[in-house]
């Protein structure tokens, strides 16, 4: 063979390893025990005294994966199920109560840390204790370590689920008096007070949503996945997405880029709205057939190793925007790529709403009554904690005007989630198209 056959082979090799790699995303993601580590020492030094409590989700959700209070995994990263975690900031200890197993359940679950000798080590943990001896802990160390307790008051998010939305979710369960029993965490609390009431209760959640507002670096390179993975998902749902197929047809083709990936679940319920569907806003039963002439709204993202992604794109099913979609899409494109431009480290809401409204005036865009604004936060909920306004670096957005027309069955959202960098702002799903020639030029390419 010559030489020029050998290098010509051996380039083939590296681009064919270098597409296949961004392709898959091959790399995995995750945190470092030191990660955690970092994240109590920050909170202790914060809390200085007394007792912090965190718990651990009580039971298995049916139907899905395992998947661990949010405040809990962010200071240990452990899917335990049962468990609780104490830390001491005056003595800048952390402590592990896991419970004692069977066993029977080492049979069906594996083992935890309490059986395993290099437990301390993995974790960086003070110490590994049996649950039963949470209240002798508690009981003598509110002597030394101070009588507060910082524990969690407020309500809890979920993946799916704000605080805010799960206090309001709370309130319409309780509307119906046969179901308005007393929460887990409201229950956690007034055992507690019941047991401890020389204690003084102090809610922990201020000091945490101020660290988990704020991207670490290990969290950013998950971060930058997801938004590569949930790209690429939503990429191969709009080549999906045309007249015939139902809508769970094209919430299947995401749903399985993400998890051939890697992430264990989708972070809020796959919304895939076609024609009168695309204006609702959190549709998701998506069980109709598409037809040709309509609009398809999907709204999608992957959760991650706890960090979700959120995504919305509005294609036209046959393929070729009508004058009146491509109208209506128009503005809210402008609208988001203007929102997009405005974000930077120090802008508040108002300031972005400002800079929207002076750049479609100059464009003579009607928006429609459509304001710009800084959005949600996007973390381990894809509602996620704030405070949010002014921006600062490490904060993740997601920006997503829409405008919605139930007469004309016409409902355009487009959405992209953002990371607050130094000087601006990087998109992390930028990977689907959202220009109309882009978007057009990609459902062409379907067969
Ligand atoms: N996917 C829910 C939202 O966009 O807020
Ligand atoms: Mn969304
Ligand atoms: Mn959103």
């Amino acid at each position: 063979m010559n030489k020029r056959i050998i290098l010509r082979i051996i380039f083939i090799f590296l681009v064919s390893v270098f597409l296949l790699q961004s392709y898959t995303f091959a790399q995995r993601t995750g945190y470092t025990k030191e990660e955690f580590m970092r994240r109590r020492a920050v909170l202790m030094e914060q809390v200085q005294d007394g007792i912090i409590v965190f718990f651990g989700n009580a039971i298995p959700q049916s139907g899905a994966h395992f998947r661990q209070d949010n405040d809990f995994y962010y200071f240990c990263g452990r899917e335990d199920v049962n468990a609780i975690l104490m830390m001491l900031p005056r003595m800048k200890q952390s402590i592990l109560f896991l419970p004692q197993t069977s066993e029977r359940e080492d049979r069906f679950h594996g083992i935890n840390l309490l059986k395993d000798p290099g437990g301390r080590k993995k974790t960086g943990l003070s110490s590994i204790q049996p649950l039963d001896l949470f209240d002798e802990y508690l009981a003598r160390w509110t002597g030394r370590a101070g009588k507060t307790l910082h524990i969690r008051l407020s309500p809890r998010d979920t993946v799916d689920n704000a605080r805010y939305e799960y206090k309001l979710f709370q309130a319409r369960k309780n509307r119906i008096f046969y179901n308005d029993q007393i929460s887990l965490d409201n229950y956690r609390v007034k055992k507690l007070k019941e047991r401890y009431p020389y204690c003084e209760f102090k809610d922990i959640i201020p000091i945490v949503d101020s660290m988990r507002v704020i991207k670490t670096p290990e969290e950013i390179v998950v971060l930058r996945r997801n938004g590569k993975i949930s790209a690429e998902a939503v990429k191969q749902a709009m080549l999906k997405g045309k007249p015939g197929v139902y809508e769970y047809e094209i919430e299947a083709a995401a749903m399985a880029v993400i998890l051939r990936h890697g992430a264990r679940r989708f972070a809020y319920p796959p919304i895939v709205g076609s024609g009168p569907n695309s204006c609702i806003l959190h549709y998701a039963e998506n069980s109709r057939m598409v037809e040709d002439g309509d609009i398809i709204l999907m709204d999608f993202g992957g959760e991650l190793d706890y960090m979700c992604m959120d995504i919305s794109r509005t294609w036209p099913t046959n393929g070729k925007f009508t004058e009146e979609q491509r109208e209506v899409y128009t503005i809210a494109l402008e609208v988001q790529k203007a929102s997009i431009e405005a974000y930077r480290p120090g802008v508040t809401s108002a300031d972005v709403r400002k800079y929207v409204a002076e750049k479609m005036k100059k464009m003579g865009i009607n928006t429609r009554g459509q304001r710009g604004g800084i959005g949600h936060g996007v973390g381990m909920a894809t509602h996620d904690v704030g405070p949010m306004s002014p921006l600062r670096e490490g904060m993740v957005f997601a920006i997503e005007p829409g405008l919605y027309y139930p007469e004309k069955n016409l409902g355009v959202r487009i959405e992209d989630t953002v990371l607050i960098t130094k000087d601006g702002c990087e998109v992390l799903t930028k990977d689907v198209p959202k220009e109309i020639a882009d978007v057009e030029k990609l459902l062409a390419s379907r067969k």
